[in-house]
Order: structure tokens, then C-alpha cells, then sequence
């Protein structure tokens, strides 16, 4: 648990505010609260990016996500690895980042490992989910933050392709895209527009323009 998506989350919001998706006049502010805000994690692994991303959303819900509801649909091809995560146990190297403070409050101490408690386990909905399986990706519609880091490096061109244009369809307007350190979408897609973070590669979607034809 890094909790570099902390400024992922906070990048997100800002291009919400900067954008005007969040201006809203006096008496539209009921609709704007009762937004469901989605986060969906791509290929988790063991679970630890999506619970780190509740624990800042349930966190947050306090401050500037004030009034925001959200709900974070994780999954992955291995169902070993998701069995791990639906489980939420971390030994030492995985929760040595993580604040005491979110220690007390997110988790259960066994003695030799740490359990994710009810209140973050109920915010995470896992499933197993093949990213080359198209039938399966044009469901996953409306959603405004997708993570999807480390998992793109092992596709080749045409499947990265595929990939990136079913998150593009998925997206909701000025959505967010996030991949892994070492990856990008140079030479895969221009439909993103490039945001520059210190700790990750975020791409922003971008309206198409239309094609003028005749
Ligand atoms: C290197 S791990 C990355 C895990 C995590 N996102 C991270 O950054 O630490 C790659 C993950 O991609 C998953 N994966 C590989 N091929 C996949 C596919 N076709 N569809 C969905 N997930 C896949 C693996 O099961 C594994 O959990």
C-alpha cells in the first residue's frame, strides 16, 4: 500500500473542478452529491491498489470529496490472486507504508498479519475479468477513474489497441485513465490527452473531433 494514488485521486478532482464538471448553481447541489463516482481497477493483483484507493475515497469523503459516493470495481484474470484480495491479508512488506492512523481505523490486527476490516471490504467489489475479452469490456460502461498499471507491458500492439479503445468507450466525459510507471499510449492511442504526475502516466479523455466527410 504506496499511497501514490492519493495524488491521483486529487488530479482526478482537479480536472473535475477546472473542466466545470463540478459547477453547479444553488438548490443543483442534491444532484451533485448523490453522484456515484466510480473507480475501476484493472488487473489488481492481491488486492492492495483498490483497498489503498478506498481507504482515500472513505478518507477524503470527509473533505474535498465531500458528498461524493463511490464505488471501486476491482478484477483481474487470476483468481488466485483475487481469492488473496477478496480475503484483504497483508504481512509486514505490504502494509510497512501504511499510517498507523489508517492501520487502527481500516484494519484488523491478527497478531502476525493485518485484515481488512468490514467497513473498506464493503467498498471494493471484485471479479474476474479477462481485459482481452471483448464481450465482457463493453459492460464496464460509466466509469470515471480507470487504473490500470502493469498489465498493458505484457500485450502486444493489436491487443493494447483493443484494450485502451474499450476503456476509452467506457469512460465517462474528462475521465481518467491511469497506467503504470513504465507504460504509455505512444503509438496506441490520441484519443487521451497526456497530464504529467510525478508518480504516474494519467491520461485524460478527450472529446473526438468528428470526421468532416464530403
Ligand atoms: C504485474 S501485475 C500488476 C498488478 C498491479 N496492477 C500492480 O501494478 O502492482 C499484472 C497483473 O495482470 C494480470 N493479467 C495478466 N493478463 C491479464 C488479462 N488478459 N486480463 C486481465 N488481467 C490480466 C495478472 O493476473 C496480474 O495480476
Amino acid at each position: 500500500m504506496e499511497f501514490e494514488e492519493q495524488q491521483l485521486v486529487e488530479a482526478w478532482y482537479q480536472e473535475l473542478v477546472n473542466t466545470g464538471e463540478l459547477e453547479y448553481e444553488e438548490g443543483e447541489k442534491e444532484s451533485i452529491q448523490e453522484a456515484i463516482e466510480t473507480g475501476l481497477l484493472q488487473s489488481i493483483s492481491t488486492g492492495e491498489e483498490p483497498y489503498t484507493l478506498a481507504m482515500i475515497f472513505l478518507e477524503e469523503s470527509q473533505g474535498v470529496l465531500k458528498g461524493f459516493r463511490f464505488e471501486i470495481e476491482a478484477t483481474d484474470l487470476n483468481e488466485i490472486s483475487l481469492e488473496h484480495a477478496r480475503q484483504g491479508i497483508y504481512g509486514e512488506y505490504s502494509t510497512r507504508n501504511l499510517p498507523p492512523y489508517l492501520r487502527q481505523k481500516y484494519f484488523l490486527n491478527t497478531g502476525e498479519s493485518l485484515q481488512v476490516n468490514s467497513t473498506l471490504q464493503s467498498k471494493v467489489k471484485f471479479s474476474r475479468l479477462n481485459l482481452q475479452d471483448a464481450s465482457r469490456m463493453v459492460f464496464m460502461k460509466g466509469m470515471d477513474i480507470i487504473f490500470c498499471c502493469n498489465v498493458l507491458i505484457y500485450f502486444d500492439t493489436s491487443s493494447k489497441r483493443m484494450v485502451i479503445q474499450h476503456f476509452y468507450n467506457n469512460l465517462t466525459a474528462h475521465g481518467f485513465l491511469f497506467l503504470g510507471h513504465s507504460e504509455s499510449l505512444y503509438g496506441i492511442s490520441d484519443d487521451f490527452r497526456l497530464v504529467h504526475m510525478p508518480s504516474a502516466t494519467g491520461y485524460v479523455k478527450s472529446p473526438r473531433t468528428p470526421v468532416m466527410r464530403g
